[in-house]
């Protein structure tokens, strides 16, 4: 499988309390050194609680915002890199779905407008095909071709997000980035765009970088997982073995807080308080894993050395010295009847 995209070392800092009397201002790192890899064709989940990163190192990856440090290539190509004009035609390939479906579509441009403008941008279609092309961007996402004279506000917040999602398309990219696509929506209408989403995923064989809370849906749509924690990636697996075998106690705390249906022979509670609630949140970590804080496993090295991934060069990486057994501290499987 090829790599499409490729983030190493990526750290983005913050300065917090600036200008408050009698404080130093504090760099704190909202993104802290993540390696990251998404594949050609493949949904790669991230996943976390709040505050964790992720659409931090989303908006880095999608060059949106600028990282304070490390690399981010594109199909080999340094992003960081590459002068204004090279950025912009390389933007074409890949593309954001945001949360907000009210705020992410500019209510004084009618849909027509909108969705000519990449087209005509980056010269994807001669001039007398664009109107054409948006019926059919229109079709894709399960939308009357009327839908172009009409604007944003004439729409419902599931049928926005349908055209947040053909405006990305219009751009014919690679990747998708879809940083919580579905919460802002009703719970009743999440299903159709998730759906669609990866319907349009397989279709044209797009990568997609899919952030979310949702584990249930993870566990229905990505290949891949990955776990980030206070700007770290704690574990990254193939979707069965994250389920089955989580390694770090992250992620298996995480994995317990989803209400799920289990095979009555598991025999296990339910559901567990969810991590993200404990109130151990709030304390500060330096140096050393930022996890112990709320680790049942911590020992003396963790607070001394910041894990990293591994094995290096494994399909599934976890950051913990303590890592749970993948015989004793066996999950249930979803696979299984
Ligand atoms: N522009 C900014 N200035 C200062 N701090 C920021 C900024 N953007 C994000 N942060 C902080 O960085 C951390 C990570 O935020 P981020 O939004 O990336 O998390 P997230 O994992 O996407 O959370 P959520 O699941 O709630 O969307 C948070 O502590 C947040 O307060
Ligand atoms: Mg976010």
């Amino acid at each position: 499988m090829s790599v499409l995209l490729e983030a190493r070392g990526v750290i983005k800092e913050f300065r917090s309390a600036a200008g408050l009397p009698g404080r130093r201002t504090a760099a704190f790192q909202a993104v802290a050194g993540v390696d990251l890899q998404v594949n050609r064709g493949e949904t790669l989940a991230l996943v976390g609680e709040s505050g964790s990163g992720k659409t931090t190192l989303a908006r880095c990856l999608m060059r949106l915002v600028e990282p304070t440090a490390g690399e981010i290539r594109f199909d080999g190509r340094d992003l960081r890199a590459l002068p204004a004009a090279a950025l912009r035609a390389e933007r074409r390939r890949f593309q954001m779905v945001f949360q907000d479906p009210h705020s992410s579509l500019n209510p004084r441009l009618r849909i027509g407008s909108m969705l000519a403008e990449p087209i005509r941008v980056h010269r994807l279609r001669p001039r007398a095909e664009i109107a054409a092309r948006v019926a059919e961007l229109l079709e894709l996402v399960g939308l009357p071709p009327t839908a172009a004279a009409q604007y944003p506000h004439e729409f419902s917040g599931g049928q926005r997000q349908r055209l947040g999602i053909a405006r990305a398309l219009a751009t014919e990219p690679e990747l998708l980035v879809a940083d919580e696509p579905v919460s802002a929506l009703d719970v009743s209408i999440r299903a159709q765009i998730v759906n669609l989403l990866v319907a349009l995923q397989r279709r044209y064989g797009l990568a997609l970088l899919f952030i979310t809370h949702d584990l249930a849906l993870v566990e229905h749509l990505a290949d891949r997982v990955a776990v980030m924690y206070r700007g770290r990636i704690v574990e990254e697996a193939p979707n069965a073995a994250l389920f089955a075998t989580p390694r770090h106690p992250y992620t298996r705390a995480l994995l317990r807080a989803v209400p799920r249906v289990r095979p009555a022979s598991a025999g296990e509670g339910l559901r567990e308080a969810d991590p993200g609630a404990s109130g151990a949140e709030d304390a500060v970590v330096s140096g050393g894993c930022a996890y112990r804080p709320r680790c049942d496993r911590a020992s003396a090295r963790c607070a001394r050395e910041i894990p990293l991934l591994v094995p290096p060069a494994g399909a599934h990486r976890y950051a913990c010295f303590h890592p749970l057994d993948p015989e004793t501290d066996r999950n249930f499987s979803p696979r299984e009847p």
